[in-house]
């Protein structure tokens, strides 16, 4: 079995994407050459890693046990680098971040504050939801990752740094918009616009609901914070979300907060990174910025 590392790295990206094309966009190539890597890694194994059934690939048997070796390879190729780096004294510069949409309100202003006291550090930002910032950890791809509280299951180091509250909005016009403090049954008749299925913010909403024995009404699923918002504002109906992601729009009272008994639901932010990963002196800086801007922050609001 002759394979390129370059080929494992371009079938873990279709394995995780199950897709050519999204693979592609994310390594810089295009389909056919992603296509060509997958074909010459499977003749020179002998076996298929993909199947197609209709329009969708999935993974054969011998994809999925190459995927586990191609992880632990990247993994230890990625330690090796980093120690030799170490020994050299050096430090790549280089920082990649991956952080939950909802995070996104936020991080950039970190990252530019981050990158005005240390200028040099090359930053790559990664933005995306809940479970796919997941794989990405699990593929060992960023060197920390911004997000709401970490599974149990998944091998991570993890710190909280700042609260995340949940909150229930509503357009300026809707008829509870000045009402003060309004019963979960109240809003049975209301229909919420929810976030795509992969959403920390829709996990954590669906939980707090069926908790509460509140059989809420879907009127419709956005992609993304920014969808959800306007949706809201255009009268699709109520949304949970992230008090960070509607500061703008709450003060210029394009939206407006609902008195809801419960809320907001109180999350927090957590910074993490894979155990076991040795940390270059740039990711552990950032991490240590990260924490020392979250207590900066809950200072201000005690
Ligand atoms: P998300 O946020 O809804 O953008 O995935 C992550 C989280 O709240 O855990």
């Amino acid at each position: 079995m002759h394979i390129t590392i370059r080929q494992l790295q371009v079938f873990e990206a279709v394995a995780r994407h199950l897709s050519y094309t999204r693979a592609a966009e994310e390594l810089h190539l295009t389909q056919p050459a992603v296509s060509m890597q997958i074909k010459q890694m499977e003749s020179s194994i002998g076996l298929p890693m993909f199947e197609q059934i209709g329009k969708k690939i999935y993974l054969t048997q011998a994809g999925d046990a190459m995927l586990v070796h191609a992880r632990t390879i990247m993994r230890h190729l990625e330690a090796a680098s980093e120690e030799m780096n170490d020994l050299r004294g050096e430090d790549s510069g280089r920082l990649r971040v991956a952080i939950a949409s909802t995070v996104n309100y936020f991080a950039t202003q970190l990252l530019a504050d981050f990158a005005k006291e240390n200028p040099a550090v090359e930053i790559s930002l990664d933005v995306t939801n809940r479970e796919s910032l997941l794989s990405r950890l699990e593929a060992n791809l960023p060197d920390l990752a911004l997000m709401g509280k970490p599974p149990a299951d998944l091998d991570l180091v993890s710190e909280s740094f700042m609260d995340n509250p949940l909150i229930v909005i509503a357009s300026p016009d809707h008829p509870l918009a000045n009402a003060r403090r309004i019963a979960l049954e109240d809003l049975a008749e209301a229909h919420f616009v929810v976030r795509e299925p992969g959403s920390g913010t829709r996990v954590a909403m669906e939980r707090f609901f069926s908790d509460q024995g509140f059989p809420y009404q879907k009127s419709m699923e956005l992609m993304g914070n920014e969808a959800v918002k306007q949706g809201v504002e255009a009268g699709l109906g109520l949304a949970v979300v992230s008090a960070h992601t509607v500061e703008k729009e709450l003060t210029l009272q394009r939206l407006v907060e609902l008195d809801v008994d419960g809320m907001p639901i109180m999350r927090r932010w957590y910074v993490a990174y894979r155990k076991g990963k040795r940390l270059s002196p740039t990711a552990e800086a950032f991490r240590r910025f990260v924490i020392a801007a979250g207590a900066r922050r809950s200072e201000l609001s005690t």
